[in-house]
């Protein structure tokens, strides 16, 4: 465009230069008017001389005088002629050519002129469309650059986002997407949105467009269906789109992954129940716990006083009878003296049960070993231990959980098992310590136990993994029918927890 020259302007002879017009030159003949007129007035002249002289033989001065007469009269009447006929026209051509000429090269000028204007003009424009075109250059750049930026930030942010056409099918899937649903962007792109829904909200699109289009946006729990048919919950917060003419052209929506958020408040629920129950429960062992010691307290140690109380009026009737052997008496006393050890034990073995001080007494390693020979010796089975000095890798408080879940196994082995041999390992590693209680009992299917409880009657397993758990440690427990059990309680060790 810019390279668009101005017509080219054809230069007239008169401009720059003494030039002769080929107008001013006039038409090109061989002889002008004059030279004829002469040449014509010498003819007739010497013609009429020779007629006159030679064919009427008249005088030479009379044919002379009749010569000139006619050639000065032919030559007037010519010249008349050729100046009214011949010049005359000529003339006006001439003029009229130099007026046409001039007017010519006016307009020509005038051209020119207009062609500079123009020239001028096309410049200017071309300059600006230049300019035009840089600044289209730059602004394409930094669109191109800017599209950039923001497919960049699309596809690297944490939340998933499609764009949808009015009937709702996907023309966009960023890559977070992708990822939650586990399909290539080609393989969601063109399909109805719909499609991945969970079947519950097969029609979501369709029967939420009308609500959506009158609050314009909202955000929604809506479940998706991963390639390989797993739920994810999300929350799905679209935005509508619309032409300049206000027509609805689709939608795009950000998608928020909220599976683990779902999957912990679950959790929190499970376990918000599980601690309702706890604390319940905690009541009603405490309850049984208080009535189990009355129990004892009435059936066993009143009972064992009443004995005594027995024993020692029949011991007093003895030693006021003077009569009576003091043999008898001695062997009443020794009677009275292994009953009380009997009833020593029985109390001892109670607050043992209420709170075991023994651990305070002997330490955490030999209350174990007590605690598992007094099983033995209880319920008549034979027991063994390996136990490895622990005490100073624990708290005082976690040596007491300890205790318990090692009291509870004994309790179910003892409630349960029916075995006649109990083995108890305590072995220490660069990070944890870990407890066996092994029987050869009838042994159990451990699962079907663990779902059955937590019932009322069952707690013992629960507050096992709870005792295990607060420690942060853990409980497994590997038995099958007919092939006995074996508990296993790892626990972190608590650095600093005691001196070695
Ligand atoms: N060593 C074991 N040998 C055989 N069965 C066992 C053993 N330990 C546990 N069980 C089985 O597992 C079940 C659950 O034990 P858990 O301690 O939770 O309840 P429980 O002993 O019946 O009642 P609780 O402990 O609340 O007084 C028991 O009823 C028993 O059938
Ligand atoms: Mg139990």
């Amino acid at each position: 465009m810019q390279n668009k020259t101005a017509p080219e302007v054809s230069r007239t002879p008169t401009q720059g230069g003494s030039q002769v017009s080929p107008m001013e030159e006039g038409p090109h003949v061989p002889v002008s008017p004059w030279q004829l007129l002469m040449l014509l007035t010498a003819s007739v002249f010497f013609a009429e001389l020779t007629v006159m002289g030679f064919i009427y033989e008249l005088s030479p001065f009379s044919a002379l005088e009749n010569a000139l007469f006619d050639s000065a009269t032919l030559t007037v009447f010519l010249f008349v002629m050729i100046h009214y006929f011949m010049y005359r026209p000529l003339v006006r051509e001439i003029h009229r050519r130099r007026r046409a000429e001039e007017a010519l090269e006016e307009a020509n000028r005038t051209l020119e002129e207009k062609v500079q204007e123009r020239t001028q003009d096309l410049e200017s424009a071309n300059k600006s469309l230049l300019t035009e075109i840089e600044t289209r250059k730059w602004t394409e750049n930094e669109l191109r650059r800017s599209e950039a930026r923001y497919r960049l930030l699309i596809d690297t942010m944490t939340e998933g986002l499609e764009l949808t056409d009015a009937r709702g099918v996907i023309t966009y899937v960023n890559q977070r997407l992708c990822e939650m649903l586990g399909y290539n962007p080609h393989e969601m792109v063109g399909r109805p949105m719909n499609a991945f829904f969970a079947t519950h909200h097969a029609d979501f699109f369709e029967t939420n467009l009308k609500g959506l289009r009158e609050c314009a946006f909202g955000h929604h729990e809506l479940t998706w269906l991963t390639k390989d048919g797993r739920e994810i919950y999300t929350i799905f917060s679209p935005r509508l789109l619309f032409d300049q003419e206000s027509n609805f052209t689709g939608c795009f929506a950000v998608v928020t992954d909220i599976t683990e958020r779902k999957a912990m408040e679950e959790a929190l629920r499970g376990s918000e129940k599980k601690l309702r129950f706890l604390s319940s429960r905690v009541l009603t062992a405490q309850e049984e716990e208080r009535r189990r010691l009355a129990r004892e307290l009435h059936d066993e140690l009143g009972q064992d006083l009443a004995t005594l109380k027995l024993e020692l009026r029949s011991l007093k009737k003895n030693l006021l009878d003077p009569a009576g052997p003091i043999s008898e008496a001695g062997s009443k006393c020794e009677e009275m003296l292994r009953y009380i050890d009997g009833v020593i034990e029985n109390v001892r073995r109670l607050y043992q049960d209420l709170s075991p001080t023994s651990l305070e007494d002997f330490g955490f390693t030999e209350a174990l070993r007590w605690l598992l020979e007094d099983f033995g010796k209880h319920h008549d089975v034979d027991v063994s231990a390996e136990l490895e000095e622990v005490s100073h890798l624990l708290s005082q408080e976690a040596q007491f959980i300890v205790y318990r879940v090692v009291q509870e196994a004994l309790n179910n082995v003892g409630k349960h098992a029916k075995a006649d041999r109990v083995s108890l390992q305590v072995r220490r590693s660069p990070n944890e310590i870990t407890l066996e209680l092994e029987d050869n009992g009838v042994g159990f299917d451990v699962e079907a136990a663990r779902r059955k409880s937590p019932q009322v009657d069952r707690m013992g397993l629960m507050f096992m993994d709870e005792r295990a758990w607060m420690l942060g440690g853990k409980l497994s427990i590997q038995s099958m029918p007919g092939k006995g059990a074996r508990v296993t309680l790892s626990v972190p060790i608590q650095r600093g927890a005691g001196s070695p």
